[in-house]
């Protein structure tokens, strides 16, 4: 079946009922467009679990704030249009801003306690505008199941909860960060980077990489770890922190110290010259100080 384009929420809402009534399995990959191999993994990775997948093209201005970069986010259609082609997907919806937010839109969804650090606070109402504009997603394309990168993980924290919380019943699949052979978590926003700043935005994942590592060996306290991924970052004089942190991994609380066997993640969002970069990574604090201790001798043999 060639690919369809869909620019209408009623003709997706047909679409997409239409495939249901066949039995057909169907999963959604919303996305701003832009597309790079991190969204095309996505997309392989829905085909691996549907027989239909739709992937949502709309850059969506209620989640940026009034000095971000709406205006200038990058857009290719045409080049989206054949990468998805490509990677087999079945749907794109590409509705315009009218269609999406026609009429007054009186309603609001706001997610608590997850929002209130890292991206919350520093960019107020983004996850209000994530919110609204995938529970709207949802509605339009009617989706079995969606998929989302770990490259937003507090975005996938807040799309869990909403999910959760408003019976969505919505299947939601977590698909690993795709990088660039130097470590760069790939994103749209990475065509900002002047050549030069491209070469030393590595420095985000070597944060990453040091912080896990002294992790790893047993380093539980908080401030230490965060202390990891500054000294790494002010290696590189263009960079301003926004925050390079670290906190439980299902709930980003932050206490004083870790206990073993937590499951933390490292977050942190900088500016590289003017563009905004964000990342993070998983990690286990190892289950007893023994096996930290053992793994510190390996790695010193
Ligand atoms: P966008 O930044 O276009 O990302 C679309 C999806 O691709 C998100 O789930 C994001 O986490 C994922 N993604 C981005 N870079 C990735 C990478 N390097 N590896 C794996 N996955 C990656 O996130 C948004 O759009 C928007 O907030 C959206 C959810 C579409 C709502 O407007």
């Amino acid at each position: 079946m060639p690919m369809k384009i869909i620019a209408t929420i009623a003709e997706m809402q047909k679409a997409s009922a239409d495939e249901r009534a066949l039995g057909k399995r169907i999963a959604l990959v919303p996305t701003m467009g832009y597309l790079h191999d991190g969204h095309v993994s996505l997309i392989k990775k829905a085909k691996d679990h549907a027989d239909i997948v739709i992937a949502s093209i709309f850059v969506n201005p209620t989640q940026f704030g009034p000095n971000e970069d709406f205006e200038r986010y990058p857009r290719d259609f045409t080049r989206d249009h054949s990468l998805l082609e490509g990677a087999g997907c079945d749907y794109i919806f590409y509705p315009g801003i009218k269609e999406m937010y026609a009429g007054a839109n009186r309603t609001e969804i706001k997610i608590d306690y997850l929002t209130r650090n890292f991206e919350g606070t520093l960019r107020p109402g983004h996850f209000n505008g994530v919110a609204l504009v995938v529970s709207k997603l949802f509605n339009a394309t009617l989706p079995h199941l969606a998929i989302f990168g770990q490259k937003d993980y507090q975005q996938t924290l807040v799309i869990k909860q909403m999910v959760r919380d408003l019976n969505f019943g919505i299947e939601l699949i977590i698909s690993a960060t795709y990088r660039e052979a130097d470590g760069l978590a790939m994103s749209s926003r990475n065509v900002y980077l002047s050549p030069s700043e491209r070469l030393k935005a590595n420095i985000i994942f070597n944060a990453l990489e040091k912080a896990k590592k002294a992790i790893l060996s047993g380093e539980r306290q908080r401030k230490i770890i965060n202390a990891t991924m500054h000294s790494v970052l002010r290696s590189v004089p263009e960079i301003r922190i926004d925050y390079a942190s670290s906190a439980l991994a299902d709930s980003l609380d932050e206490p004083d110290i870790f206990l073993a066997g937590d499951e933390l993640v490292l977050l942190l969002a900088v500016y590289l010259g003017r563009t905004r970069l964000i990342d993070n990574t998983l990690v286990r604090a190892p289950l007893s100080s023994a096996s930290a201790e053992d793994k510190f001798v390996e790695e010193y043999i």
